[in-house]
């Protein structure tokens, strides 16, 4: 049976665990952000801290703001950076509303996350005023096409499946909402990612964690097991079909840094 509970909260250890796919996406992604190594930068959606970590590896005189709305994954990255003691400040807060975040940063990087926010003007109102002006946005998150085979065989198994789940946006759409909130030397585009699994409990693990979590908490406990299972069984080849959304922009305007 499918009820309409709300989202439940990631299963953090286990994010952890089975995100080397991210893990992966971000260390490309944080090349892309021009850093002096002495910079404030926002991580906007940090999860357990892996990417925040290889963030923090460039910033040797710097500080990260590691930003989530899970208290789950909060916890989790607050163990993994604990080694880079007051050069990290954990913050839970929505990307959706205001951001309780002063002064603007100089830089943000966000991986995987976008896509969980459904309302991408708010997110990026939200964004520009905690951003000084010139700093750079480097984010990539699913993007227009996202898993899109994988949706349709969690469909087939079941049709309680819904198929909208998350915000999987197109680079001209995107480009069309960082203008209108005062961003600037816009790129955006989309990366075919596919990505193959072994078979069993790898494969399996991932779905349950990432792509059915917010499916399976609506379930019973005693169906969730058996859904991924069907899923995984169901699909032709252990590969998920991901498409990322990338996207690199500079606040309007261009003070010097202080
Ligand atoms: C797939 S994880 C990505 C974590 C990390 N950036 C990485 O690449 O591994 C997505 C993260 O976005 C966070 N998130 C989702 N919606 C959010 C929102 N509205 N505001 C803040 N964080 C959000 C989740 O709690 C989760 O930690």
């Amino acid at each position: 049976m499918t009820t309409d509970r709300p989202t439940s909260d990631w299963n953090a250890t286990s994010y952890d665990r089975v995100a080397d796919p991210q893990t992966r996406w971000g260390a490309e992604v944080l090349e892309r952000l021009p850093l002096a190594g002495d910079e404030v930068v926002l991580d906007a959606g940090c999860g357990t801290g892996r990417v925040t970590e290889l963030l923090l590896d460039r910033l040797p005189q710097g500080r990260v703001v590691a930003l989530d709305a899970s208290a789950a994954m909060l916890a989790e990255a607050r163990g993994r950076l604990a080694r880079f003691g007051d050069q990290v400040e954990f913050v839970q807060a929505d990307l959706g509303q205001p951001l309780p975040l002063a002064p603007p940063v100089d830089a943000i990087l966000s991986t995987a996350t976008f896509h969980w926010v459904p309302d991408h003007d708010a997110l990026f109102a939200n964004l520009a005023p905690v951003l000084r002006p010139g700093g750079w946005l480097v984010a990539q998150c699913g993007g227009f096409g996202n898993i899109a085979r994988f949706i349709e065989v969690a469909a087939s198994v079941d049709p309680n499946f819904r198929r909208n789940r998350h915000n999987f946006q197109t680079p001209e759409a995107t480009t069309a909402r960082l203008e209108a909130n005062g961003f600037t030397d816009i790129e955006t585009w989309l990366s075919p990612a596919p990505t193959p699994f072994e078979r069993g409990a790898e494969l399996e693990a991932f779905l349950a964690t990432v792509c059915l979590r917010v499916h399976l908490s609506g379930l019973e406990p005693d169906e969730r097991e058996p859904f991924v299972h069907a899923v995984a069984e169901r699909m032709s080849e252990p590969v998920l079909d991901y498409v990322r959304l990338n996207i690199v922009a500079r606040r309007a305007g261009d003070l010097p840094r202080p």
